[in-house]
């Protein structure tokens, strides 16, 4: 358990619809798994396909975010919609695929012979396979929804137990990504086979096909988890500029473990919630860019306005994301000597298979225009001569540039860069 991350629960005020006994983020501590046992037990072969190399892309029925459909709202034609949305915004041409259900899908009860988990007949009247297949379809991917305890947050069947039996039912559903919640975890238990075996992770994750990404959500899993998974660094999500910033600083101290098939969970993208300004919604965005957090956009995709959709679909930020060569986030650097230093830091710098990238965030409350050396830029060299290409707008700005760089950024602005040695 990590406790400053529970700390940061702060927007636990937006109460959850339906969400009944404990909180994930109260899960007992020696229901935790310890990083070392996890670690250790990662597998050692790559999966099949190419699953979770790269991280995710797509959409959520999310929970908490306040302009969203509730999760216990959902049902086939919210979620067909969705899919269709995915085309008809052109999200699907730039690379999301992944349209996920959340809690409250199923009947509360098993299966009393098979023990299988049954799909609410009237949110889901043609069952899940059939949604599946129509999401298929459209060339696109579906996610669902348990989770690790004996029941999900909202009261339905968990997992616990029954990782078999549920695996294989998602499997013969033809789902692709499965979102695994860590809520009423029995206060004793303890995974006492360690992978590879039959536990949870294994049956999930590794012999279903096609192949399930796996989500373990909250604060139980460690940084480096390893092939196929993504692990929550994220706090309970919420649609505020606070919100952005601490998820950013919680991120900063575990970026050394990103890489491919391994990404850490900044939790749901909160673009067109709440009031954050259109700069902040673009930061939200490029620091979920830069850090490699799976993107899973949990808003009303039919609400989303141009500006906002221009964000989400900025090819040149979602091609760094995606970069297939390089699997390493963007990291804080010094701009420099004598810059101040500020929490989230404000200049970061990654490579990707077309550069190196600089991003900086406009944090503070100055109006300092915002400057960094190039020499101080990981990976270019001092006394260079460069190109700025700006990736927000796609365009090279004016001239080359020796020595350093001033930029004014707008208030929470982020400003994201490509850089060429001429
Ligand atoms: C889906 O939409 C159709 C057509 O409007 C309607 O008949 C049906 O009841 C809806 N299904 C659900 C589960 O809401
Ligand atoms: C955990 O507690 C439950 C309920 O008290 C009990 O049924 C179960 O056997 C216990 N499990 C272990 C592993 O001790
Ligand atoms: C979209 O909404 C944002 C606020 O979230 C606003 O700043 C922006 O101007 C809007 N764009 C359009 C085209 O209406
Ligand atoms: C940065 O944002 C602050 C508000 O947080 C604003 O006052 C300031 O003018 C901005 N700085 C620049 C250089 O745009």
């Amino acid at each position: 358990m990590i406790p400053s991350i529970i700390a940061l629960a702060i927007c636990a005020v937006i109460a959850p619809i339906n969400r009944v006994q404990s909180s994930p983020a109260a899960a007992p501590e020696s229901a935790v798994k310890s990083s070392a046992v996890i670690a250790a037990a990662a597998p050692t072969a790559l999966p099949s396909k190419s699953t979770g190399r790269l991280p995710a892309l797509g959409q959520a029925f999310s929970i908490l975010a306040e302009d969203n459909i509730p999760p216990s709202d959902i049902n086939e034609n919210k979620t067909l919609a969705a899919a269709n949305q995915f085309v008809s915004l052109g999200l699907k041409d730039v690379g999301y695929e992944y349209v996920n259900i959340d809690d409250c899908w199923s009947r509360l009860s098993r299966d009393t012979s098979t023990k299988r988990i049954i799909p609410d007949s009237t949110k889901f009247p043609n069952g899940i396979n059939t949604v599946a297949s129509k999401i298929h379809d459209l060339g696109l991917k579906m996610g669902i929804y348990s989770d690790a305890g004996t029941a999900t947050c909202a009261g339905y069947p968990g997992s616990l137990g029954f990782e078999a039996i549920d695996a294989a039912t998602f499997s013969e559903w033809g789902i692709d990504y499965l979102k695994y919640d860590n809520c009423n975890v029995p206060r004793n238990w303890t995974d006492v086979t360690p992978i590879p075996g039959n536990d949870w992770y294994s049956l999930l994750g590794r012999s279903t096909e096609p192949p399930l990404l796996l989500k373990p959500t909250q604060f139980s899993f460690p940084y480096a988890y390893g092939e196929l998974l993504t692990s929550g660094t994220g706090a309970h999500e919420c649609p505020t500029w606070s919100y952005i910033t601490s998820i950013i600083n919680i991120n900063i101290a575990h970026l050394s473990s990103i890489n491919f098939f391994a990404h850490n969970d900044m939790d749901m993208m909160e673009i067109g919630n709440g009031a954050l300004t259109i700069q902040e919604q673009r930061t939200h965005f490029a620091a979920w860019i830069m850090f490699k957090s799976p993107i899973l956009l949990g808003t009303d995709l039919g609400k989303l306005n141009s500006t906002q959709l221009a964000i989400i679909k900025n090819k040149e930020l979602l091609a760094f994301h995606q970069d297939d060569t390089i699997g390493t986030p963007a990291a804080p650097f010094t701009a420099r000597s004598g810059a101040p230093v500020t929490s989230p830091p404000e200049f970061y710098s990654g490579k990707s298979s077309k550069g190196t990238h600089v991003f900086i965030i406009n944090t503070s409350a100055s109006e300092s225009t915002k400057q960094f050396t190039f020499a101080n830029v990981p990976g270019l060299r001092a006394g260079g001569t460069f190109k700025v290409h700006d990736m927000w707008t796609g365009q090279d700005l004016s001239g080359t540039h020796t020595s350093s760089f001033s930029i004014n950024v707008a208030a929470h602005d982020t400003a994201a860069f490509l850089i060429t040695p001429v």
